[in-house]
């Protein structure tokens, strides 16, 4: 039967994928690897169900056991975060913050974020840039906001506190947005917040890449420091399934935030990653904090040993950073290797597994994001793999010889895959005998 075919076809290339990461250092910022309980509770019959509406006030039959697990997962993310009201209903970080635009401004609203070149997310973008290029950024495409960018200032990878005062004064936007998809050091909301107030703008974090780093203490606490709402992914820092989720500093904010949710930007809300979710949010309470301390550990090591070895990590009187994330500026190796995309490329052929980023001088610089000057790098997924400070200097290493040296990539993918059969149990997770790259053959 063909169809047999075409299934085993299929399961082939699942199988594929899982081995190649099996065997690779994966370095991109965004990602991480979830444990098999978490895994399990997604495969679950949850998958199959729609319950639309809020806990305890379904339009939808067949949700008692449901609304337990929802509130289990709201309850445990209040608690991580102490949040006075949390939605997790929006099914990923860029979701999120398509109900936080809607909730709290209307087409036309002036809204405040930092450009996609200084480390922001295209769902904070605009829909043209100044020079009218279209970006087709998230806030302006579609939810028709007008998006000005946050002064920022790229030696310290920050936003100008004393010019933002200003622009937010003058300009009396009705959003901030704070966060990034680069994100090396903490934002200044405090400093920022009053003067948002002041003016009654609503101040959002998008704590999509850091999520993990401020439930584990690790990091900045948006929600003490003035931000009314925060915006996250579950997956990046957060090792949940994939899915968005909203917190409040006051129940007060909550009506505008469940409208928005639903009907408004969901109607089915992804149920087995909600249970999921509430896996790794038990997870996380139990080894959550050692886990981001490590996480920001093993970035500033890498970054460190980096450049020991002659790279251009950013911010190194500043100790390179404070999160999970590594930005390496590589235009100095344009005419021996290449820009960013060449890089990532020959990365892969080594099993290193990393992504190219702009960093805020490409444009004026002239390069794109096709292929621009900096490499991202994070320590999300390689911490849970167990891997510790002595490690990161092996893995600067591997780069020096494949970049500075210009070894053969077959030879370091060697070393590569050598090294990784030390490393393939999940930490900061409950025990359980499966490997976390397993591929789950039914039958
Ligand atoms: C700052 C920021 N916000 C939002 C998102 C989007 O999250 P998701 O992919 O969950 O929609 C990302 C993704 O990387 C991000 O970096």
């Amino acid at each position: 039967m063909s169809g047999i075919k075409e299934l085993e076809k299929l399961r082939n290339l699942l199988e594929k994928h899982h081995e190649i990461w099996k065997n690779a250092i994966p370095l991109i910022a965004s990602e991480n690897v979830t444990s098999w309980f978490v895994r399990e509770a997604t495969i679950s019959d949850l998958c199959h169900r729609y319950a639309e509406g809020w806990v305890g006030e379904r339009v939808y039959a067949g949700c008692q056991v449901i609304d337990q697990v929802e509130t289990l997962a709201l309850d445990l993310m209040k608690n991580i975060y102490d949040a006075s009201f949390v939605d997790l209903r929006p099914i990923s970080g860029v979701v999120a913050n398509l109900a936080v635009y809607s909730a709290f401004a209307k087409a036309g609203d002036l809204m405040l974020a930092i450009s996609i070149a200084s480390g922001g997310h295209i769902s904070h973008a605009p829909e043209y840039a100044s020079s009218g290029v279209r970006i087709g950024g998230t806030a302006g495409s579609v939810t028709r906001l007008q998006v000005k960018y946050l002064p920022f200032d790229p030696e310290v990878m920050n936003i100008d506190v004393d010019r933002a005062e200003k622009v937010i004064r003058e300009m009396q936007p009705k959003i901030i947005n704070f966060g990034a998809s680069v994100f090396l050091f903490p934002h200044p909301v405090k400093e920022l917040a009053d003067a948002a107030k002041e003016v009654g703008t609503h101040v959002n974090y998008d704590a999509a890449h850091v999520a993990g780093l401020i439930g584990g203490k690790q990091f900045q606490d948006p929600l003490r420091e003035g931000a009314d709402t925060v915006t996250m992914s579950t997956h990046k820092t957060l090792f949940g399934p994939q899915k968005g989720a909203i917190l409040a500093s006051s129940e007060d904010l909550a009506a505008p935030i469940k409208q928005a949710a639903f009907p408004g930007v969901t109607s089915n809300h992804h149920l087995h990653n909600i249970a999921g979710l509430a896996a790794a949010l038990i997870e996380f309470k139990h080894f959550g904090r050692d886990y981001a301390s490590q996480v920001i550990k093993n970035a500033k090591k890498l970054a460190e040993s980096l450049y020991e070895y002659g790279f251009n990590v950013v911010c190194p009187d500043l100790g390179f950073t404070e999160s999970h994330t590594v930005l390496v500026d590589i235009s100095n190796f344009q005419s021996s290797i290449g820009l960013g995309k060449d890089i990532e490329e020959l990365l892969e052929r080594a099993n290193i597994i990393i992504n190219r980023n702009l960093l805020p001088w490409d444009i004026k610089e002239g390069r794109n994001y096709k292929n621009p000057g900096g490499i991202r790098l994070g320590t999300s997924e390689i911490t849970r793999l167990g891997l510790k400070e002595s490690e990161m200097e092996f893995i600067a290493e591997l780069f020096k010889k494949l970049l500075i040296d210009k070894k053969d990539p077959d030879d370091i993918k060697s070393e590569v895959r050598e090294f990784r059969k030390d490393y393939q149990q999940l930490h900061y997770a409950f025990p359980s005998s499966k490997n976390p790259y397993d591929y789950l053959r039914i039958a």
